[in-house]
């Protein structure tokens, strides 16, 4: 399937399933448990209907806002997501260089298979670094640094990993990190032979920003047993304090659901909040981003930027979530679909479509700018 012929997200889902191997595929579809917050992130975008107004002059649509200090062309980004490697050979540096084009945000994942400093060289876009406190709290303060150095915008610490959520899917498909060509992979890397054969040209699948770390501790620990080892389920919000004294640009918190956590987020010095369940991959029966939105913006009012993570499929849901009061919304599936089905050229079909959604669906709205998205334009279905 072409990359033309795909017209919305779940055409490059399809796409994606078909090009990967499938533990990959199911590894980005996933969710954990039941996968009941997964299905809730995008089907609690139905609980909203939008209110249009008509004859309201649509003829120029303008897309662009500031998130994060950040001017932007449109008003959602790509949220940070691990090991992109595993989808294509173009990783991170193809998502990267996409976003740029479309001149949005990228966010790099303290798990990705790209430095810092090589997808700060390879685009002049909008960056952002999306860290752990790990329990080597020398490697965290150096991700700090480093981020400086590569003049990032902005910080993001995710807050909803304590450890890793009960992903069945990868357990079923035998998904192990990094791939193996083993008896029981072999079958499905046939089936998918131009991922196997970048597969095989560089099966290098380290984590970019920590082999160093591991490699100077010497023999005898795996990359991905020090990367489990170094989740801290100790941290606590005087730890976000600790980050906070060694960076002083925007810093998100990521991972927020309640109006209870956004205000000590706020007083741990927070400036932007990501409203996310980690695209529910963590903890199955948490709410969808879309429905925590408005309690924390009621808690919260203008004090932080409010990012809705979770979802998103669709230039209506952008919609539903700016009028609902966010400032902006994020993508992980929607652009990996679209990674793995065509590399750069697939997250930008992602960004084209979202795009193209938005604009038409603005005029439709009968909203011009960003700033006409507000609280009347969507009200919620009664329950
Ligand atoms: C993620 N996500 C994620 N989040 C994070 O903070 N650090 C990470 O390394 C990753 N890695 C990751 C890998 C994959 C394959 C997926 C699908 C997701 C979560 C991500 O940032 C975001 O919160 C969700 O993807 C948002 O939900 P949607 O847009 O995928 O529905």
């Amino acid at each position: 399937m072409s990359l033309q012929r795909c017209f919305n997200v779940r055409d490059l889902r399809s796409a994606a399933k078909r090009r990967l191997p499938a533990p990959l595929f199911h590894y980005i579809d996933g969710g954990s448990d039941d996968e009941w917050t997964l299905r809730r992130n995008t089907e609690a975008f139905d609980d909203y209907v939008l209110r249009p107004a008509v004859l309201a002059d649509v003829a120029n649509i303008d897309l662009r806002t500031s998130v994060l200090g950040c001017a932007l062309d449109l008003p959602f980004f790509l949220s940070p997501t691990g090991m992109s490697k595993l989808f294509h050979h173009e990783r991170e540096l193809g998502a990267a260089r996409a976003a740029a084009k479309f001149g949005t945000l990228y966010a790099l994942s303290a798990m990705g298979t790209t430095r810092i400093e090589d997808v700060a060289a390879a685009t002049s876009g909008p960056k952002m670094f999306q860290i752990y406190i790990f329990k080597d709290r020398a490697l965290t303060k150096e991700f700090v640094e480093r981020c400086k150095a590569s003049k990032y915008d902005a910080l993001c610490l995710t807050v909803d990993t304590p450890l890793a959520g009960n992903r069945e899917r990868d357990r079923r498909t035998g998904m192990v990190m990094p791939p193996r060509l083993t008896l029981k992979s072999l079958a499905s890397f046939a089936a998918s032979p131009a991922w196997a054969w970048h597969f095989l040209r560089d099966p290098d699948f380290s984590i970019a920003n920590v082999t160093h770390r591991v490699n100077a501790l010497g023999k005898g620990i795996g990359l991905i047993d020090y990367i489990n080892q170094q989740f801290d389920r100790s941290l606590g919000w005087k730890d976000v304090e600790w980050l906070r004294q060694w960076w002083d640009g925007p810093l998100v918190i990521k991972g927020v659901s309640t109006p209870e956590d956004a205000r000590l987020a706020r007083d741990a010095g927070a400036t932007a909040l990501m409203i996310s369940n980690h695209g529910g991959r963590q903890l199955d029966g948490s709410a969808a981003p879309i429905e925590c939105l408005q309690p924390i913006r009621d808690a919260v009012g203008r004090d932080l930027q409010l990012i809705v993570d979770g979802g998103v499929r669709r230039g209506t849901h952008i919609l539903k979530a700016l009028a609902l009061g966010a400032d902006a919304c994020s993508v992980g599936r929607a652009y990996l679909y679209g990674l793995a089905a065509g590399g750069q050229a697939g997250v930008e079909r992602a960004l084209e479509l979202l795009r193209d959604e938005l604009l038409r669906d603005m005029a439709l709205l009968g909203c011009t700018r960003i700033a006409d998205v507000v609280p009347s334009k969507v009200a919620r279905l009664p329950s």
